[in-house]
């Protein structure tokens, strides 16, 4: 019990690097260990933020990647990962048709997985690169970060924090499995918390409720194998037993990009923070009434 009892500490470094640092609060150093793709623009601009606040900001990347480029806000770190450009387009963005494709559901659900197993590889094989990587574990060890702030899809970042023996930041939309309930020991009532990809809503009938107990079951062999590896990973960094669970649980902090208005309620502990819009920088103002047409259709259609 009595490592539950620590957790506010570092939650409250996260929070104030996050949230009170006003003008004249000293600068902290982040580590930031994105994930690619459309992930990284939402963070990107969290991180272009942090940096306007006077935070100094890291970002360690493969060297191949699809978004993560140099910017002025930011000193990009780069690691080398065993694939050629070719390879790594293929094995990311070679399956990307099927999202156009009509098949029937089990052969969809069969492709969709090995598409998945083999991106789930490619980004396991990066982190083993990073972790693996001596001279540029020790180079981040020496630079003494504040915090690591990350992406845990894949949870490369926080088995590198915790092998830093760093806080870690979590930013994310969601994540699958109910790992997020499980890393905190959050309470997950499946009466009323609607399953990813079950339709359900908070209020269910006993079949939805059913279908709500039997939905996750699916999932839970894509999350094993996308997260397995980092277990074990971190088990041989860290020279002790560390379960999937675990690794989730190294969040000192989560801030999920969400909101009660968009999302149905959920209990949450109080290392979550819901800042849903922060990646909607660029919103055009709603006008007060709409110029949408709706056409509405005569009486008796
Ligand atoms: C980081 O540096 C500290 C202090 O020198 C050392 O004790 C620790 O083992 C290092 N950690 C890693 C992962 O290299």
């Amino acid at each position: 019990m009595a490592a539950r009892f620590l957790v506010p500490l570092p939650a409250l470094v996260g929070l104030l690097l996050f949230l009170c640092v006003g003008p004249g609060a000293e600068g902290g150093k982040v580590l930031v260990v994105p994930m690619d793709g459309s992930h990284w623009l939402s963070m990107k601009e969290a991180v272009q933020e942090l940096h306007g606040r006077g935070h100094q900001m890291v970002v360690v990347s493969p060297d191949l990647n699809m978004h993560i480029k140099e910017e002025d806000f930011f000193t990009l770190t780069t690691y080398a990962i065993p694939y050629t450009q070719d390879e790594f387009n293929h094995l990311l963005l070679g399956q990307t048709y099927l999202v156009f494709e009509r098949m029937h559901f089990l052969k969809m659900f069969w492709k969709s997985v090995e598409s998945l197993k083999s991106v789930a590889l490619v980004f396991q094989r990066s982190c083993e690169e990073l972790l693996r990587n001596k001279e540029l574990v020790r180079q981040l060890n020496a630079s003494s970060f504040d915090v690591v702030l990350t992406d845990p899809v894949y949870p490369c970042g926080a088995v590198l924090a915790k092998y830093l023996s760093l806080p870690a930041v979590f930013f994310l939309r969601s994540i699958p499995c109910d790992l997020d309930f499980e890393g905190t020991r959050c309470p997950n009532p499946s009466s009323y918390i609607p399953r990813l990809l079950t339709m359900n809503s908070d209020h269910m009938t006993f079949p939805q409720r059913v279908k709500n107990m039997l939905y996750p079951l699916a999932l839970k062999y894509i999350c094993h194998i996308s997260f397995t590896p980092y277990a074990s990973l971190a088990s041989e960094l860290l020279q002790r037993e560390v379960s999937v669970v675990d690794v989730f649980s190294f969040a000192s902090m989560w801030l999920f990009r969400g909101d009660f208005v968009l999302d149905y309620p959920r209990p949450i502990m109080p290392n979550m923070v819901f800042i849903g819009g922060i990646n909607c920088g660029h919103r055009k103002p709603l006008s007060q009434f709409g110029e949408i047409n709706v056409k509405v259709p005569p009486l008796g259609q």
